[in-house]
């Protein structure tokens, strides 16, 4: 099947895929074909298992089939409830990773460890107006913490981030009374209000998904960031290695996959504790090499240079090479297919979070109180696997070299080196605005997401970023989009020989890459106050910036609850695969057109790349004609 199929070039599949094969391994691939042709109600959203009186659907083919659920629910009423909660527990899956942050600066602080970013902390504490004066480090990143902490269930106000959007974004967030207020209330009140029986019109249904997703984007998701850097360090702009061939023949290699940087931060320690390198030795091998793998991947690589060994689709091929002693994960991402592909190669899949335990798989539990043991127990454990290794091996050639590290921080400061110039004007978006006012630069665009079955693996993400890059559209990424434009050669020098003339000068002159490696997926926090400084600066909403937005490739619920605070945060956002919404005709339109009344932003669906980068180009030119520039 051509749909299923996938690109021969960069991504280092063919020849991995090849061997699974040849080793008679079951990968995402095989699965998605053995499940055609897919649940048609689940694909349109009118499936309800709300309740035991259902499950209900809703037949559209004909027109003697059921129309509404047995309750009563509409088509309207039950798609608009599937996309609220799927928001709702992408929102979840963001925050709790934030919540996790935040009680890692609690122990840190309580235990006196390093606090990487000082700066970033005082900085923090008193846009929260904590008193910073004569107060510790530790003292501070504790009341920073508790702070946090209390973001998701004050019963009280709206959330602090709030704060850092335009004027304009705040009154129309508040005149819709999607004004986000406490994380985990947010979350809670679209689980009460879809239960069975509860809220049944589908534009209210809506709204509270909305304030749950900026719940997620403006809350959970930008102190999961901000806490990360503060604990970890703000990245900065370095060289780090991409795709399956940083594996190493001659190595323990440890595969550090999942989300959150807590884990993998310790592991980082761990692999360089000199007393388990050497134990790696004893078992004859040459050292120890950590690489990461989707979102814990990026956030090792955007502040170690750790190697980004690939996206979410590489992650059963990773087991496939036969040179992975452990696969270390905590959550979110994480195929539960892995320790069966780990059984048929010596392959120790370690889970780590009583979160995401799954059968076949070694458990062994992250504490945080107590890191940097847990991650010594971890290593040692894929040091004595060593051993157990076969000869059924392949590390595909694929690597590249990129430029990382794009944090707003690192961004303005890039700026900086033009700005200096022309003196005390340093630390602004000045340089990135008068570019875009003056066309050498014709917008930015953010591309973001996953891998899905229904989309070559990352032929969308590359392709919509060389488009967009040719007609001079900065662009920048996250995730596994982050990942598969690295592997593309899109961060490399090289790759201003693909974009349009001001887009190259731009980035000859900042000494950047054409596409901005900006971190994980909740780093997609770190765009949202990207614009939100640009959009004060110029003094428009963001609504009104020349930027958009692509999922091309999105498969999970958080991308949902990405996709929805940034339409609600006014930016037009196209999806390449359909979300499940379409039986309810209402609900599409509302969703890829009415909001956009609302909120400045809107969903697009378009799955061709290329015209969906047209489309982005289109919307950019609207935006700037209405700015008049
Ligand atoms: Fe059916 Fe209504 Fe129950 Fe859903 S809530 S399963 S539509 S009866
Ligand atoms: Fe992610």
């Amino acid at each position: 099947q051509d749909e299923l199929s996938y690109v021969k070039d960069e991504t280092a599949i063919p020849s991995l895929l090849k061997k699974a094969k040849d080793d008679k391994i079951e990968t995402v691939w095989d699965r998605a074909l053995a499940m055609q042709p897919q649940c048609g109600f689940g694909e349109m959203g009118v499936c309800c298992t709300n309740c035991s009186m259902g499950p209900c659907r809703i037949v559209k083919i004909s027109p003697d089939g059921p129309k509404k659920g047995i309750c009563g629910a509409t088509e309207d009423t039950i798609a608009s409830r599937n996309f609220a909660r799927s928001v709702a527990a992408g929102s979840a899956a963001h925050s709790d990773h934030g919540r996790d942050i935040a009680e890692a600066l609690h122990y840190a602080a309580e235990q006196k460890r390093p606090i990487k970013d000082e700066k970033k902390l005082r900085a923090l504490a008193e846009e929260w107006g904590i008193q910073t004066e004569g107060r510790s480090v530790e003292d501070l990143a504790s009341k920073v913490a508790e702070k946090a902490l209390n973001e998701f269930g004050k019963p009280f106000g709206h959330l602090q981030f709030v704060e850092r959007a335009p004027q304009k974004r705040k009154e129309i967030w508040e005149s819709m009374d999607v004004t986000p207020r406490a994380i985990d209330r947010d979350i809670v009140e679209v689980l009460h209000s879809t239960h069975m029986g509860c809220d049944a019109d589908y534009r209210n249904i809506i709204t509270a998904a909305v304030r749950a997703a900026l719940s997620d984007g403006w809350g959970g998701s930008m102190i999961g960031t901000e806490l990360s850097d503060i604990l970890f360090g703000t990245p900065v702009p370095h060289e780090v290695e991409a795709n399956l061939g940083v594996l190493k023949k001659d190595c323990v290699n440890i595969v550090v996959h999942g989300h959150e940087p807590t884990l993998s931060e310790a592991l980082v320690l761990a692999v360089n504790d000199p007393d388990l390198i050497e134990a790696a030795k004893q078992e004859g091998a040459q050292g120890i090499n950590l690489v990461g793998m989707c979102c814990t991947g990026n956030e090792v690589a955007m502040r170690h240079g750790i190697p980004m060994a690939g996206n979410f689709f590489q992650q059963e091929l990773a087991v496939v090479t036969g040179v992975v002693e452990a696969m270390v994960v905590d959550v979110q991402c994480i195929m539960p297919s892995l320790p069966q592909v780990a059984k048929c190669y010596h392959t120790k899949l370690i889970t780590t979070s009583r979160k995401a335990k799954i059968p076949g798989a070694v458990h062994m539990e992250f504490d945080e109180k107590n890191s940097v043991e847990c991650a010594r127990k971890i290593v040692l454990e894929a040091v004595m696997n060593f051993k157990n290794r076969t000869d059924n091996v392949l590390v595909p050639e694929e690597k590249v070299t990129g430029r990382i590290g794009y944090s707003v921080e690192s961004i303005i400061r890039a700026l900086d080196g033009i700005t200096n110039t022309f003196a005390h004007q340093s630390g602004t978006v000045k340089p990135l605005v008068d570019a875009v006012k003056s066309g050498v630069l014709r917008g930015v665009a953010a591309i973001v997401g996953c891998n899905n079955h229904r989309v070559p693996a990352d032929q969308s993400h590359v392709l919509l970023a060389k488009e967009l890059i040719k007609n001079d559209v900065l662009v920048v990424t996250t995730g596994c989009g982050a990942h598969a434009c690295i592997k593309a050669g899109l961060m490399s020098e090289d790759a201003v020989k693909l974009c349009g003339k001001g887009l190259a000068t731009c980035c000859e002159l900042l000494k950047v890459p054409p596409v901005l490696h900006m971190g994980s997926c909740v780093d997609i926090s770190r765009i949202l106050q990207l614009l939100a400084i640009i959009s004060k600066y110029m003094n428009v909403d963001i609504k009104d910036l020349p930027v958009a937005a692509a999922a091309p490739e999105w498969m999970s619920e958080k991308a949902l609850s990405i996709g929805t605070y940034a339409v609600a945060s006014g930016i037009y956002v196209v999806l390449g695969v359909t979300p499940q919404i379409t039986g309810s005709e209402n609900l599409t339109k509302y969703l890829t057109s009415d909001m956009e009344n609302i909120y400045g932003g809107r969903f697009e669906i378009e799955s061709d790349p290329i015209k969906a980068a047209h489309k982005i180009l289109d919307h950019i030119e609207v935006k700037r004609k209405q700015l008049d520039i």
